[in-house]
């Protein structure tokens, strides 16, 4: 009989969840639930990375930011349907091994590679500060990937080349030492539009560019995100073209293809204008998430329970990390 599958995908706690996150990333999440064995994990070793330019925005102090994201993200994911009796759910520093393995792949990687990477380049355009954490992000990624021997990371298209680096250390270290690690595939949503989710100016939506619309904001704080999308300025009564607007893009996630069709029909006709869009795309966002907000609630009001679950996750995910670096060790000429 052949092994499940491992699927295995992680989300940084650096800031509040949105529509990116979530259609590109933890409704699959979700839905591969039942579809092979499955880690997830919130990457608070990666957040630490850019957690002091947050705190110093919020006037707080790191330690707190780090610790309440985390602690957020948790919520998020239980609240949206994550089963940690199905999926196995941890917190990434609570498996010291991945640190150990990030070591012994940096000395397999190419400075060249890391240097290659795009989203290191734009986290520096952005003002981020250089230091050495930033820059081998990658080398921890793929550690938090080839521990748990991963074969499937579904992950939004900006994650797809830190997969290939993965990859790529994965055949270097096989080739230099012995067979230990399968060779992972990214999983990129395939249905329209959510493999990168526009942000209320256009751009991808990101918790770094401040265009998000978050998934449990509601009520005036919803309507504000929702009505600061960017459009152009065509007086009320002329057409709209759909194809070239975010308000019809971000409703296409929501709708069924009959209300797609419908709404692309009265932006044709000039029946509606772009406030009356958003007001359509407030709705089905509020509607969407209204359950999962309400389950959110429920359980903040345990916070106990919720640390319970991230440490019996690790205490399962430290099980097949350890038999990895067994193999490792081993095929190092460490032990
Ligand atoms: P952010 O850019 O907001 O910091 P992260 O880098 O923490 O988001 O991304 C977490 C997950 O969500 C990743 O798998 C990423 O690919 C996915 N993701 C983030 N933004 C988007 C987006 N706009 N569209 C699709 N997927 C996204
Ligand atoms: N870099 C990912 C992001 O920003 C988060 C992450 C860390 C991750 N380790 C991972 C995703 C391993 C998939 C697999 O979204």
């Amino acid at each position: 009989m052949t092994p499940p599958k491992r699927i295995l995908s992680g989300v940084q706690p650096s800031g509040k969840l949105h529509l990116g996150n979530y259609f590109g990333a933890v409704k699959q999440h979700i839905e591969m639930q039942s579809q092979g064995q499955c880690f997830f994990f919130i990457a608070n070793y990666h957040a630490l990375t850019t957690v002091q330019e947050a705190a110093r925005e919020a006037k707080r102090k790191p330690g707190t930011v780090l610790a309440e994201s985390t602690r957020d993200v948790a919520l998020d994911y239980l609240a949206l349907g994550l089963d940690p009796n199905v999926a196995i759910f941890f917190r990434q520093s609570d498996v010291p091994e991945v640190t150990e393995l990030a070591w012994i792949l940096a000395t397999v990687t190419n400075m060249g590679l890391l240097e290659r990477a795009v989203s290191y380049k734009d986290k520096l355009d952005r003002g981020i500060e250089a230091t050495v954490g930033l820059f081998t992000y990658p080398v921890l990624m793929a550690a938090d990937i080839l521990v748990y021997r991963s074969n499937l990371v579904p992950v939004g298209k900006d994650q797809v080349q830190h997969l290939e680096m993965t990859c790529d250390m994965a055949v270097k270290f096989n080739r230099a030492f012995a067979e230990v690690f399968p060779e992972p595939q990214p999983f990129v949503p395939k249905q329209e539009g959510r493999a990168k989710v526009p942000g209320t100016d256009g751009q991808k939506m990101s918790k770094s560019y401040g265009n998000t619309i978050d998934i449990f904001a509601e009520g005036k704080a919803l309507e504000k995100s929702v009505m600061s999308i960017k459009t152009n300025s065509t007086p009320l009564g002329q057409p709209l073209d759909p194809d070239t607007c975010m308000v019809y893009a971000l409703y296409g996630l929501f709708a069924t293809d009959e209300e797609k069709a419908a709404l692309a029909a009265d932006y044709r006709a000039g029946a509606i204008g772009y406030g009356g869009a958003k007001k359509l795309l407030n709705a089905k966002i509020d509607a969407y998430f209204a359950p999962f907000r309400l389950k959110r609630k429920e359980l903040a009001k345990d916070a106990a329970t919720v640390e319970d679950i991230l440490r019996a996750g690790a205490k399962k995910a430290r099980v097949e990390a350890s038999k990895t670096m067994e193999l490792v060790r081993a095929a190092t000429g460490l032990t």
